[in-house]
């Protein structure tokens, strides 16, 4: 209804007027489908993406700084606070060092989404235009995403003092997680995508706790994540079409193969930030504290990377669009993680 107003700012033609009128009504009843029962579109996650796309230099580095004084992570992924034997500037380090990790991870799983995504979209370059334009904007979108995670860990490691080392390298990673099925490498997009996207508006939104450079990086990322989630559902679709319930849940199981390897990388991060929190406290803890921070961090690890996500509503839809019976595969493995 203020599209005559808009038009009239923008001195349009009475057919100019018209078209974008049209333009804007088909946008709104794209996105309405997108929200409903319907398919996502191409054509309107890219519309969103245009609109949010922010340059790295604006939202780190100059007078952008960390605020060590504060936590990073919000409790429901850190879950320090049940490590009752720390002190509070110890359970400040570990939820900081988990920041880094959960950054550096992100970081990670993007080196191996990218040249799936680019993947995607090249044997369709010809085809349709706003699909093609979508994949490479998303594509474009995670290597910014890993540049900025770059920038981010020079200016952690600064400031705090430390290096906290990452799981890795991320070639292996990578090289390993494409050998399996498309579509099981998909749904694992899809399960990062989803995954961000709660943690922020769950989790991290309307926290106040934290530090504001660290949320601002989580809040850009997520803004740009929100459209990936939409793809990655697309591509899912895609890739399952023409499949028997077979080799559907043949895929499910490549996921949860997947969903293994990368429990096994996180047993690993925990020990890496152990290392990390020994010598930033220098606080050596004695060998049941060692056990007690082990078995939380690595349920914390579990929650924040697969059970968040096994869990999601919008994940969990996509799985029953595929045969209900891999929904139920995954919804009864997901408590494990949790
Ligand atoms: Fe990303
Ligand atoms: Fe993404």
């Amino acid at each position: 209804m203020i599209r005559t107003c808009e038009t009239n700012k923008n001195n349009c033609n009475p057919e100019q007027a018209q078209s974008v009128a049209w333009q804007k009504t088909n946008e709104r009843r794209e996105e309405m489908t997108e929200n409903g029962q319907g398919r996502y579109s191409y054509r309107a996650t890219l519309a969103n993406a245009q609109k949010v796309n922010w340059r790295i230099e604006d939202i780190i580095g100059d007078d952008k700084r960390l605020d060590f004084s504060k936590p990073f992570m919000p409790e429901s992924l850190a879950r320090v606070e049940p490590l009752g034997f720390l002190r509070a500037n110890e359970k400040r380090a570990l939820n900081q060092i988990r920041g880094a990790a959960y950054l550096g991870i992100f970081g990670l799983v993007e080196e191996f989404i990218l040249p799936f995504v680019l993947d995607h979209a090249r044997p369709q370059l010809h085809g349709d235009d706003y699909r093609v334009r979508a994949l490479l904007q998303f594509a474009g979108e995670e290597a910014k995403h890993i540049h900025l995670f770059k920038r981010f860990r020079e200016e952690f490691e600064r400031g705090f003092g430390h290096e906290c080392a990452v799981i890795g390298p991320p070639e292996a990673i990578a090289q390993a997680v494409l050998a399996h099925d498309p579509l099981a490498v998909a749904l694992t997009i899809l399960h990062i995508e989803w995954m961000t996207q709660r943690h922020y508006l769950d989790s991290v939104k309307d926290d106040q706790s934290l530090d504001p450079q660290f949320k601002s990086l989580l809040k850009h990322h997520w803004m740009e994540e929100a459209q990936h989630a939409k793809l990655d559902t697309l591509m899912v679709e895609a890739l399952a079409r023409g499949r028997s319930d077979r080799e559907i849940e043949a895929a499910v199981e490549e996921y949860l193969e997947i969903g293994g390897f990368l429990d096994a990388g996180l047993k690993q991060q925990v020990g890496f930030d152990l290392d990390a929190f020994t010598r930033a406290t220098r606080r050596e803890l004695n060998a049941d504290e060692k056990d007690q921070f082990s078995r939380a961090q690595l349920q914390a690890n579990r929650w924040t990377y697969l059970g968040s996500a096994m869990t999601h509503e919008r994940v969990l839809a996509t799985l029953e669009n595929l045969s209900p019976a891999v929904r139920k595969r995954v919804e009864e493995v997901a408590p494990a993680f949790c």
